[in-house]
């Protein structure tokens, strides 16, 4: 059996909508995978509460708690390596995760790692995507599924979805208009690369 990890950092809705497409579309059965974990760097995260619901392990690795290290983020990413590599994951998947890792983390993950960010890549690598799509005048909007590299919001693109900007947006129209397209997207981004493995 494939162990998917995923990591979070707040709602959870992707985790929620590829832990729901695992459940329907029987991963166990056409990939032999399955979600492991839900693992976060915040405490009070909501989606840990999500993914409890539904039976799965969870964890959290405080990056708080790292602050008064010598080196907070290798720290951190050592001790979130540890917790992650307990369930020998065949994909890490960063979902609402808004933590830049370090490379050692990456080349650790090589291959396993992918993310979704909130805009068309390589636009608006970053923060604040939405806002920033408005503010530049941007006809159309997105969220990017790909791969993880030591480069933030870099890396292989495996999955686009567009939506429009409509005229009247504000950052939270516009976010709420991409998430709904996230959800649709990752699972399957997700559900492709796993069928690629078992191909291989
Ligand atoms: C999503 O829009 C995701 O694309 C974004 O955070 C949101 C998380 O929502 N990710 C990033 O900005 C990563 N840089 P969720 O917690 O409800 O899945």
């Amino acid at each position: 059996m494939k162990n998917l990890v995923i990591l979070i950092s707040g709602g959870g809705s992707n985790m929620a909508a590829i832990v729901l497409a695992a459940q329907r579309d029987d991963w166990a059965g056409r990939y032999q995978a399955r979600v492991a974990a839900v693992i976060s760097n915040r405490p009070n995260a909501k989606g840990l509460a999500l993914a409890q619901a539904q039976g799965l392990a969870t964890a959290v690795v405080d990056h708080q708690s790292f602050a008064s290290h010598t080196d907070p983020r290798g720290a951190f990413d050592a001790a979130l390596m540890t917790e992650i590599d307990q369930h020998q994951p065949a994909l890490v998947v960063l979902a609402g995760f808004m933590r830049i890792l370090t490379p050692g983390f990456v080349a650790h993950y090589e291959g396993r790692l992918v993310n979704i960010h909130p805009s068309l890549l390589p636009a608006f690598t970053g923060l604040h995507t939405h806002q920033r799509a408005i503010d530049e005048g941007c006809r159309f909007a997105g969220a990017t599924v790909h791969r993880v590299t030591a480069e933030l919001d870099h890396g292989e693109i495996l999955a686009q979805a567009v939506v429009p900007v409509l005229p009247d947006d504000t950052a939270d129209s516009l976010s709420a208009r991409v998430l709904t397209q996230e959800h649709l997207m990752y699972p399957q981004a997700v559900a492709q690369l796993l069928a690629a493995m078992s191909a291989a």
